[in-house]
């Protein structure tokens, strides 16, 4: 569903992914870490296409997206659903306005099918009984959720979550990676989760992967990923100060290489293999059993009008 391969994007002078290569299969979700600003969001704008690579190739739902035009790259964003790192609602819509904006601005669905979507979304996030408050009448983790409804309003074959659960309390957390769990189990979505919740990541994750240095320093599953002896995984899932992540360090791995981190390497030479998203544990997708439940009222244009009055 998701391939970058040997990504290269320099930003503001500096070589923020160098080389980098990821793949993601159906049904599959693939949590990126890595330390603040070493290119987790960049990497999730690639893959939706709001920023384009220097060379490399990112190929999502089987489309090359360099070969895109505006018309069609505006189609490819609406099959992914992208919950960005702060919310990114706007100030002036209540919640249902916000979450309905996906669909007001690609679909012509009648209201009543829009409302009906838009609380359904809500729902999925218990935040129902919040549908006409304004986002700054919210608290933060609130906002997350409403976020993440309006990622899913479209009913997404690819979800990107930058820290779902960043701001959220244990409880909202555990709703949220039960609903990535639910998403990827009944559903089939492909999904890309950035975060620095290892509890959350070890909750949702097929495979972990390691940012670090452009590139993917280590991936694998949870728990090859909790066992391996490379030095750079084990001191950013247990948060250590001192570390090969504490230096800016080159590891160096053969071109295009991502390697797969097992119980023994320390720290791992190049990679033996790269990981192959049919490598992953088989899900048997059914795209008729939606997470979303079926709750319809039509209420948009009374809290289109109360939003307006604000
Ligand atoms: N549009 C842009 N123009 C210039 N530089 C950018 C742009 N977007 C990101 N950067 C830079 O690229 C680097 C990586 O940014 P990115 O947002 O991907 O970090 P991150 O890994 O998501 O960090 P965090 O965990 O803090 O969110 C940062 O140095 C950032 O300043
Ligand atoms: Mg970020």
């Amino acid at each position: 569903m998701i391939e970058i391969e040997n990504v290269t994007k320099v930003l503001s002078g500096r070589k923020i992914l160098d080389g980098m290569s990821l793949s993601v299969g159906a049904g599959e979700t693939l949590v990126i870490l890595g330390r603040s600003g070493i290119g987790k969001s960049v990497t999730l704008r690639h893959i939706v296409g709001l920023m384009q690579p220097d060379s490399g190739r990112v190929t999502v739902l089987d489309n090359d997206l360099a070969k895109l035009d505006g018309r069609a790259l505006l189609q490819h964003r609406r099959k992914i659903g992208y919950l960005f790192q702060d919310g990114a609602l706007l100030n002036w819509m209540n919640l249902s306005q916000n979450v309905a904006l996906p669909l007001i601005e690609h679909e012509k669905l009648p209201k009543s099918e829009i409302m009906e979507r838009v609380e359904e979304a809500l729902s999925l996030v218990e935040l129902e009984n919040h549908m006409d408050k304004l986002p700054s009448e919210i608290s933060g983790g609130m906002r997350k959720r409403a976020g993440l409804a309006r990622a899913l309003i479209n009913r997404p074959q690819i979800v990107l979550y930058d820290e779902p659960t960043s701001g959220l309390d244990p409880i909202s957390s555990s709703l949220i990676n039960r609903l990535i769990n639910d998403l990827k189990e009944r559903m089939g979505i492909a999904q890309v989760v950035v975060t620095h919740d290892m509890a959350s990541a070890f909750a949702i994750a097929d495979r972990i992967a390691l940012l670090h240095n452009g590139r993917l320093r280590a991936v694998g599953t949870p728990e090859e990923i909790q066992s391996t002896r490379d030095r750079a995984v084990q001191q950013f899932i247990h948060g250590k100060i001192d570390g090969p992540l504490s230096h800016d360090q080159r590891h160096h791995l053969a071109d295009g290489e991502t390697t797969v981190v097992g119980g023994d390497e320390s720290p791992p030479s190049p990679a033996p293999s790269t990981p192959n998203p049919t490598d992953s544990p088989a899900l048997s997708p059914d795209p008729k059993a939606g997470a979303i439940s079926n709750r319809a009222e039509s209420r948009l244009s009374g809290e289109a009008e109360k939003g307006k009055n604000q």
